[in-house]
């Protein structure tokens, strides 16, 4: 296989938006509790934070991160999770099956925010609540003092006003699995009124309107088409949820997964422009992408009625996948999506940081560890500066059992002026051949790789392969497969494989 690209500083597509490399933390299984929150762990600090995960995490530098839910949130009191923890309630959370003591709660994860360096990004509960509780939570956190909710703030130690600007109205509010689960007119009004309300008592908030739970809702379009009908004017994003995993061994259309997500992203764009149309408005919506990654649901048997007689756990292990070099691959791709639409993909959180679905993870009382996936993230966020490029050229194809044309390779790329710097971030998803890369830097004034890397299974390993057992089993690895010569960079990418090149 081969793909001749052409990268050119005249082809920008928009600046690289810096929320696009989001993460998600919701009380589900363990990503909060012996996932971020461990007291009793050796590396806790005087907080109860796991150091070990705080490191991890400072690496992967997730730009914004998502809270407390999810599901979760839609049966969530927040006010459970503030002040003294041995006076806080202890409450069945209904959405998980689960035992919620709340020892973890809003202050707790804005402090976490800060020590990461990160921006929350709140929602708040629509299911089983509604505007009173909105409004009481958003002058809690963001109204300055003197005021009964905003003077508790500073009781409980915050004097500062946390000032959370970025608020999802509701999760998944469009999924029969959710805890107060409503029509699109029941949810379009109770968005609009709400968002109304939260923007008069802090008009600098920006608000997230839910969008379909995935592209396969049968609602979907019809959704997001009448939601924003009636939240047009308050909102500034709508959002977007998908998760992927490989059926059977269909493993060719598993790695074509980011096709999905070009169509969802693509459809959801010409929906909201069409109300955009319809309303007469300037203003257009921006998309937050604030739940995507491959999990394997197949595996999972957790969402809706639980059967009778499972037991009440605190924390149970819920939806702990191990990730596989060709989930990394996988990722990597979606990273391309995310990044291609970033003119209106401005806000994405992978879901979620540890253990459930996550990029990292981490045992109780023990060890710490990147999965697999976390590498092509903590790369993109590292390395996507400046301005995405429109990659200009052509892959050689192929068919899988649910798409057609697919490119075998698949790449975006950024550049900034500023550093005269590059990054290409490149997949080969062939399972067996090595694919010739041709990229002509000529319109970037490119001369040379100051760096590469790439992820493939290495010596021993096969596409399976995890960081299960040993940690670092599957890493990038350095990448010398390639040349630059009068302006044109040539490269053997290896089968499978998630291949990222700094150029000058
Ligand atoms: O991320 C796991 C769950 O997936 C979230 O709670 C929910 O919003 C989605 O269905």
């Amino acid at each position: 296989p081969a793909a001749r690209l052409v990268l050119d500083a005249a082809y920008a597509v928009a600046p690289v938006p810096r929320r696009l490399f989001g993460s998600f933390v919701e009380h589900l299984g363990r990503c909060v509790y012996t996932g971020i929150y461990e007291p009793d762990h050796p590396s806790a600090d005087t907080d109860g934070l796991r150091t070990d995960v705080l490191e991890l995490t400072r690496e992967l530098g997730p730009t914004v991160v998502r809270y407390p839910g999810g599901n979760f949130v839609s049966n969530y009191r927040w006010e459970d999770g503030i002040g003294p923890r041995d006076q806080r309630p202890t409450r069945l959370d209904l959405a998980w099956h689960s035992i919620e003591t709340n020892q973890f709660g809003l202050h707790d994860f804005l402090s976490w925010t800060k020590k990461i360096g990160t921006e929350p990004m709140m929602a708040v509960n629509l299911g089983t609540r509604g505007l009173q509780e909105a409004c009481d939570l958003i002058e809690y956190a963001n109204h300055p003092g003197g005021t009964a909710w905003s003077d508790r703030r500073i009781a409980n130690g915050a004097a500062d006003p946390f000032g959370v600007k970025l608020w999802c109205l509701g999760n998944e509010m469009d999924g029969p699995w959710q805890v107060g689960h409503k029509t699109a007119t029941e949810y379009g009004r109770l968005a609009n009124e709400t968002g109304k309300a939260m923007r008069l008592v802090d008009g600098d908030i920006e608000l997230v309107a839910c969008g379909s739970s995935n592209s396969s809702m049968p609602t979907f379009g019809a959704w997001e088409s009448e939601v924003l009908e009636h939240c047009y004017d308050t909102v500034d994003y709508i959002s977007l949820h998908a998760y992927y995993e490989e059926q059977g061994d269909d493993a060719l259309s598993f790695l074509a997964s980011a096709v999905n997500m070009d169509r969802f992203i693509e459809s959801v764009v010409a929906t909201a422009d069409a109300v955009r149309a319809r309303l007469g408005r300037k203003k257009r919506i921006n998309l937050s992408f604030d739940e995507w990654n491959v999990w394997y649901q197949q595996r999972f048997s957790g969402d809706g009625p639980q059967p009778a007689g499972i037991p009440w756990e605190k924390h149970p292990r819920l939806i702990e996948d191990d990730y596989t070099v060709t989930d990394a691959v996988v990722v990597g791709t979606l990273l391309n999506s995310l990044l291609r639409h970033g003119d209106r993909v401005t806000v994405a959180c992978q879901a979620q940081l540890v253990n459930v679905i996550g990029l990292l993870r981490s045992e109780p009382g023990g060890e710490a560890w990147k999965q697999t996936i976390a590498y092509p993230f903590e790369q993109v966020r590292r390395l996507a500066r400046g301005q995405i490029l429109q990659v200009v050229g052509a892959s050689d194809l192929f068919d899988s059992a649910a798409y057609t044309d697919v490119p075998l390779v698949d790449a975006t790329a950024t550049y900034d002026t500023e550093s005269g710097r590059a990054a290409l971030f490149v997949a080969n998803r062939s399972l067996t051949e090595t694919a010739r890369l041709e990229v002509d830097l000529r319109g970037i004034g490119g001369t040379s790789v100051l760096a590469a890397t790439t992820l493939h299974a290495g010596a021993g390993q096969d596409r399976h392969a995890t960081n299960a057992v040993q940690h670092d089993a599957v890493v990038p690895v350095r990448f010398d497969d390639h040349t630059v010569r009068d302006g044109r960079l040539t490269a053997r990418l290896p089968a499978l494989s998630w291949t990222v090149l700094e150029l000058h």
